[in-house]
């Protein structure tokens, strides 16, 4: 494929942001344009978009989904959902879609994609859908087991994130009385806290890792082990408190788990991408909080995206116009950054979630054939809930130098804290958006609110799973497409290996004390944090 910033779409866009967006007054847009909402907001399966506050006109669009195709977008898009090997560097596909198809490939069946699905991807499919049974069965024993009160989920990264932000989001709908504790930091603190409050006898630790080697999980998973068996725990799996009764591993390494002594593993495969897991196995501390069948309606949310991603019209596919309004507002508008603002408690771990899934996905500097990219790629994912920032960072979105894209998201019920709580919750993003297009003049400088300050709106009807698998699978294919149009491979991530090598390293030489060729600050910071 032609590298992205030397298609004629790229330079067009250049000349569309100089020419009619750099100074587009969005109040005059609404005010010239009285189909502006219309044209620039969209239903989407579970998800309602107003992208009318953003610095875009239709013609913006329209040049982009250019550069989408030029860029081949829809075409590795396809090859995605044909299973074909787009993770390049591992040699692997990436068919964290499969994890939510239907037995009978569902809303995909129909496409031509499926149709030509190879037997390969069948035999997944249907192993997919035996893994899931085994899982649901696993969490509804562990549902109806009494005798376990706790669960404690050790993992980090996307054996944690995911998860994690799943079952808070999803606390409204926890029905089984289990404490879900999660321990991802190798910092002791995090785990000594939750064995702290929880007793071996009636514990369920979930040890998770798609490779089972992840230095901090291996750690934390010895530690709570030997905290166990200091307990009175046992190894023997004939004994009550047996490591067999109260461990299970979620991961792919099936053997490197069971020579840790665990005998209940549940495995997945190296198709599905950590950042991406959350509806494999690895998912099973959702289950055990919320149940197989609304397991099952997470799934069913996600795939109802999946469904639509493959097969809706560019102009109404809402996670290219999303991930391609990231492309225009990191290379074009020159933006180093967006703002995750979700309008609800439930969702205070998405931004770190996503902050893996994008980040992680997509802060690269190669394309697939290993060019040097001479374009930003990922922007820098932060924020916050509101109405929280707006008491920490909204200044500096509303009056500071950068152009900052914020993203809002809110849902139109609040569950069991409907009335006056919510409607202000609700009320304070809106007015938040509207603040940053309007801004405001006066006579006191330090007053004046420039204004002209873009925003997207999201919407969910309610924080149930359905909607959240909808919308964390939006943000899966956001981040897809924008790393198909820089032409990156968003499945690997190379960047996380240095430092993991150099801190073995410096663990080696502070035991044999050998420090040459080591600079003078890691050897003082050493010796100041580890010395005697
Ligand atoms: O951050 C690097 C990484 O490999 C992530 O991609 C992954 O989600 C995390 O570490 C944990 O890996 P594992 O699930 O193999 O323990």
């Amino acid at each position: 494929m032609t590298v992205c910033d030397q298609t004629p779409a790229w330079a067009a866009l250049e000349q569309h942001w100089a020419a009619d967006i750099q100074s587009l007054d969005l109040s005059a847009a609404f005010a010239q344009d009285g189909d502006r909402l219309a044209a620039l907001s969209q239903q989407a399966p579970l998800v309602f978009a107003d992208l009318s506050k953003n610095l875009i006109r239709p013609a913006t669009e329209s040049l982009l989904r250019q550069l989408a195709g030029e860029c081949g977008v829809q075409a590795w898009r396809d090859a995605t959902f044909a299973g074909e090997t787009v993770n390049t560097t591992e040699d692997r596909a990436a068919m964290h879609w499969l994890l939510r198809t239907p037995a009978d490939g569902g809303l995909l069946a129909a496409s031509p994609i499926a149709q030509h699905w190879s037997a390969t991807v069948r035999e997944a499919l249907a192993e997919v859908h035996a893994t899931l049974d085994t899982m649901l069965a696993l969490a509804e024993q562990v549902r109806r087991d009494t005798a376990i009160t706790d669960v404690v989920h050790i993992g980090i990264g996307g054996s944690h994130l995911g998860p994690e932000v799943v079952v808070q989001a999803l606390e409204d709908w926890h029905d089984a009385g289990k404490c879900l504790h999660f321990v991802s930091n190798v910092d002791g603190h995090e785990l000594g806290h939750v064995l702290r409050r929880v007793r071996a006898e009636s514990t369920l630790f979930i040890v998770a890792s798609k490779s089972f080697g992840t230095a901090e999980t291996m750690l934390n998973a010895h530690s709570a082990r030997a905290w166990f068996l200091a307990q009175g725990g046992s190894t023997d799996a004939a004994r009550p408190l047996s490591i067999a009764r109260h461990f299970v591993a979620l991961t792919t390494q099936v053997e490197a788990a069971a020579r840790f002594g665990i005998t209940r593993t549940l495995g997945f495969w190296d198709w599905v991408g950590g950042r991406y897991s959350l509806w494999s196995a690895i998912g099973l501390p959702v289950a055990v909080a919320i149940g197989a069948e609304r397991f099952r309606a997470l799934l069913q949310g996600a795939h109802a995206m999946d469904a639509h991603f493959l097969l809706a019209p560019d102009a109404a596919n809402l996670p290219l116009r999303l991930g391609l309004l990231d492309v225009w507002y990191r290379n074009f508008a020159g933006a180093p950054s967006r703002c995750i603002a979700p309008y609800s408690h439930g969702l205070r771990r998405l931004t770190a979630y996503l902050q893996q899934l994008e980040m992680e996905s997509n802060g690269k500097q190669v394309t697939r054939a290993g060019e040097a990219l001479a374009v930003p790629t990922a922007p820098i994912v932060w924020g916050e809930p509101g109405t929280n920032g707006q008491h920490a960072f909204f200044q500096m979105l509303h009056q500071g130098q950068d152009l900052i894209p914020v993203e809002f998201i809110a849902l139109r019920h609040g569950g069991k804290y409907l009335g006056e709580h919510h409607e202000s919750l609700v009320v304070n993003a809106i007015a938040q958006a509207q603040a940053l297009m309007l801004g405001r003049g006066g006579a006191a400088p330090e007053r004046r609110c420039p204004g002209n300050r873009p925003s997207t709106f999201l919407l969910l009807e309610q924080l149930d799973p359905a909607s959240l698998g909808a919308l964390i699978a939006l943000y899966e294919h956001r981040v897809f497409v924008s790393g198909a149009v820089w032409g990156i491979n968003s499945f690997d991530q190379w960047g996380v290996e240095l430092g993991k090598q150099l801190a073995g390293d410096l663990q080696s030489r502070q035991e044999s004390g050998q420090w040459w060729g080591v600079d003078a600050s890691t050897r003082g910071l050493m010796q100041r944090l580890l010395g005697e």
